[in-house]
């Protein structure tokens, strides 16, 4: 059984004050989900401080442990602030920061290094999508992306359509489906049965309060990766309780 992950990516949103919505977090953080948040860096200290029942994880990590790396943070910074998790290949930082699949694995030895668990982000671009090319593009991102030694402790997979990002635009539950049902087989051939049976899918791009059930009720769907609905308890509460249902 897989336990079901209900993680926030806050993006470059948030303050010290926003911590306070995450009272009311922990209370639904209850039975078999998981709750996750992943604040801006600044605020994971404070965040782990403040709620001992909800997870904290990074949105980035450097793939070095240490060195001349202006402005950037290593995983074992991240896991010394209190992160157990870090986002990573986040279709953000590949568009902004040019960020390639070997970097992308690269970090993600640091993270397991560090003892981090890795949200390895995968996702097609509306071209792909319209020129038939999705699994493709999936496929290489997950192949590449993806370093050797991935357990279920160490990883999670997030598949996010690039197109569906803060748009309002949600995949059909049958794309969704083809999508997931795909990663799983890959991770069966790479990793084998039992570990890639046991690795956590999350779908992220626009899930709601209105959409989530229907989206948990996609079979691989293992929870969700959130971002603007994650900002506020009133909106991500909602949403946790439709995995806790799920
Ligand atoms: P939205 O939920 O705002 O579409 O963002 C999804 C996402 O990118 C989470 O990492």
């Amino acid at each position: 059984m897989r336990r079901k992950l209900a993680a926030g990516n806050w993006k470059m949103n948030g303050s010290p004050a926003a911590l306070t919505d995450l009272d009311a977090l922990a209370d639904a953080a209850t039975g078999d989900t998981e709750v996750l948040v992943c604040p801006p860096a600044t605020l994971i200290a404070q965040a782990r401080a403040r709620c001992g029942a909800i997870a904290i994880g990074g949105q980035d990590c450097h793939s070095a442990t240490s060195g001349a790396h202006t402005g950037d943070l290593s995983a074992a910074m991240l896991r010394d602030a209190g992160a157990t998790h870090v986002i990573l290949g986040h279709s953000e930082r590949r568009a902004d920061h040019g960020e390639t699949d070997a970097l992308v694995a690269a970090k993600t030895v640091a993270a397991w290094d560090a003892g981090l668990t890795a949200i390895v982000c995968v996702g097609e671009t509306l071209d792909d999508r319209d020129a038939g090319k999705t699994l493709d593009v999936i496929g290489a991102q997950l192949a590449h992306s993806l370093p050797d030694g991935a357990t279920d402790a160490n990883t999670v997979i997030a598949y996010e359509p690039v197109w569906a990002i803060g748009t309002g635009k949600v995949p059909t539950s049958a794309q969704i489906a083809e999508v997931h049902s795909f990663l799983r087989a890959a991770l069966v051939q790479r990793l084998g049965n039992e570990t890639a049976s046991a690795i956590r899918l999350l779908y992220g791009g626009s899930v709601k309060p209105t959409n989530a059930a229907e989206i948990f009720g996609v079979t691989d769907v293992d929870g969700a990766l959130v971002g603007g609905a994650s900002l506020t308890a009133d909106d991500f509460t909602p949403i946790i309780t439709a995995l806790n249902m799920a």
